[in-house]
């Protein structure tokens, strides 16, 4: 089954500093690899919105992962679980966007605002998804009681500092619709009745909401468009959109990983009657979820576990994240046929790892699984490749952000823990704001053997740098399971003066935090020599992500 089928169905359904008297040649010619980060050659500024996480009504990401409700025994802040606004406030998120995915366009934000013992219950868009894990209990997460609704999430966005980012019903909705809801969000206060009962719900001033999702999937999910009849769907819902003073950003459904047709033919029509409908963005979504795309191509088929998995699965998930890069130029190289100045950006708003079920931490989390320093390095892989293109992505976010794929969070009533990802997203958070500059890495490939006994490669190190005044970023992963590579990092026009180390390892590739082991993985400080002409050695471990920070003289 093809993963658009699937949707269709479920819409039915430190340092060491040592000073050596090695010139840079002579190190490079002995190490294992050399990174050359370019100080003169800067690529954007990496945006706080790359750092962006995504929370959809299903399974256990809302009810349990975040909503515990004002009276639960979990501690809380008017219902929110504490434990996990406090996790997010330090890794500084950029932005969260919900409430879906294809929930969204099945949601009616009416039926989330007003008195909570008044909101209606609704059928969940997941009800009868065939991915639940065995006897689900019934809950929210299959009748929605709609305690959290856009309040709620609007509050949870604030108590984290992040901007929200709505992605509104183009499938089961109007455009009116669509508007009503950026009147309650952003009319003046006591303007309108929609104004007026935003003031009832707490919030007399604007939410001054940005970010608007125009539809979800639409070739899927979202009303099984093609891109022809999406377009059009697209204009009539975005214009005319009071704007309160602000600037509305759009962002249109985009492409379903490598559909290049989905975006040429979109920009195709949107163009033919001049201009994008003030389009901001453009989403794409790349799950990594095929671990033997060399013999199927099947949604169910090609998945794999994500815990109990052969070496053979960790580097074919990881290749898989590393289309990515493939997948921004392409769909970038598009778009510029149509918007030849680039004003529309990339927003990949669902990103991460999916495997098959079996892992989730309690049966009503539908989606939800396990992480290990498989994620760990995902993470770090995809983050960099963002990076490396900052100049055109503009927003990225991870689906999704508790107990659900590749989340940076599990929770079951009072249990909560973090994931190796959730590590390697604080680890990063150092980059927001930096100037993204070029970085040549000059690595082996990493060999190994698939089931049919076929050799395969996949890159070897990778990463990226960014500079804030005197402050240099730079974050690499070693996906290779087995070897140490010993690297000289050297700076094209500059020396390094200090260095830090942090970096997220372990000896198994299976490692992972858990309920009753939640501190199996975290990161640790590392080493590094650097040396009197300013580069610097360092050994990446196995399996690693690391940070380095250094200040240049
Ligand atoms: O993240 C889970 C689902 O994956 C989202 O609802 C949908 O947009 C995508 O297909």
């Amino acid at each position: 089954m093809r993963r658009r089928d699937f949707l269709n169905a479920a819409l039915t359904g430190s340092v060491t500093i040592i000073a050596g008297a090695n010139s840079h040649t002579r190190q490079s010619r002995m190490a294992d690899a050399n990174i050359e980060i370019m100080i003169d050659e800067p690529i954007g500024i990496i945006s706080r919105e790359i750092y962006g996480h995504f929370v959809e009504h299903l399974g256990g990401v809302v009810y349990d992962g975040i909503w515990v409700g004002e009276h639960s025994k979990v501690p809380n802040i008017g219902g929110i679980r504490q434990a996990l606004v406090e996790a997010m406030k330090k890794i500084q998120p950029g932005v969260v966007r919900w409430p879906g995915g294809c929930f969204a366009d099945s949601y009616n934000w009416r039926d989330g605002i007003g008195p909570r013992n008044q909101r209606p219950r609704r059928t969940n868009f997941w009800v009868d998804a065939r991915e639940w894990p065995k006897n689900p209990p019934d809950g929210p997460w299959k009748f929605d009681t709609n305690q959290f609704g856009t309040d709620d999430f609007l509050r949870f966005c604030k108590l984290i500092n992040a901007e929200p980012y709505l992605a509104v019903n183009l499938r089961s909705l109007t455009a009116r619709d669509f508007y009503e809801w950026v009147e309650y969000c952003n009319s003046p206060p006591g303007s309108t009745t929609l104004a007026e009962m935003r003031g009832a719900a707490g919030s007399r001033d604007p939410y001054k909401v940005r970010y608007w999702g125009v539809g979800n999937e639409s070739w899927g999910c979202g009303g099984n468009f093609t891109p022809e009849e999406y377009a059009a769907e697209y204009r009539r819902f975005s214009e005319w959109v009071p704007r309160y003073g602000m600037n509305l950003s759009y962002i249109g459904s985009g492409p379903n990983g490598g559909d290049l047709s989905w975006s040429r033919r979109f920009f195709a029509r949107l163009a033919e009657r001049g201009g994008f409908g003030r389009m901001w963005g453009w989403g794409l979504h790349h799950y990594s979820w095929n671990v033997y795309s060399w013999r199927t191509s099947d949604w169910f088929e090609g998945k794999g576990d994500a815990l109990n998995f052969p070496v053979e699965e960790w580097y074919e998930l990881l290749n898989e994240a590393d289309r990515m890069e493939t997948l921004i130029t392409n769909h970038w190289a598009v778009m510029g046929e149509f918007d030849r100045q680039h004003r529309i950006k990339l927003v990949v708003d669902e990103w991460g790892s999916w495997y098959k079920p079996g892992s989730e931490v309690h049966p009503s989390h539908l989606l939800g699984q396990q992480a290990t320093m498989r994620d760990a390095l995902l993470a770090g892989l995809s983050l960099d490749t963002f990076h490396r293109h900052a100049e055109k992505v503009a927003m990225a976010n991870i689906a999704q952000l508790v107990n659900c794929l590749q989340s940076l969070f599990l929770a079951y009533e009072d249990k909560f823990i973090l994931t190796p990802t959730y590590h390697v997203f604080d680890m990063y958070s150092s980059h927001q704001g930096g100037e993204s500059l070029r970085v040549h890495f000059s690595s082996p490939r990493v060999s190994y053997t698939r089931k049919n006994g076929n050799q395969a490669t996949i890159r070897g190190l990778s990463g990226s740098a960014s500079k804030i005044d005197r402050q240099l970023t730079l974050t690499v992963t070693n996906p290779d399971l087995t070897r140490t590579c010993e690297t000289v990092i050297s700076l094209r026009s500059a020396a390094v003066k200090e260095v830090k180390v942090t970096t997220l390892s372990a000896g198994d590739m299976h490692a992972h935090n858990s309920f009753d082991n939640p501190h199996n993985i975290e990161p640790k400080e590392g080493k590094a020599m650097l040396r009197n002409d300013g580069t610097v050695t360092i050994n990446f471990a196995p399996a690693s992500v690391t940070k380095l920070q250094m200040t240049l003289s």
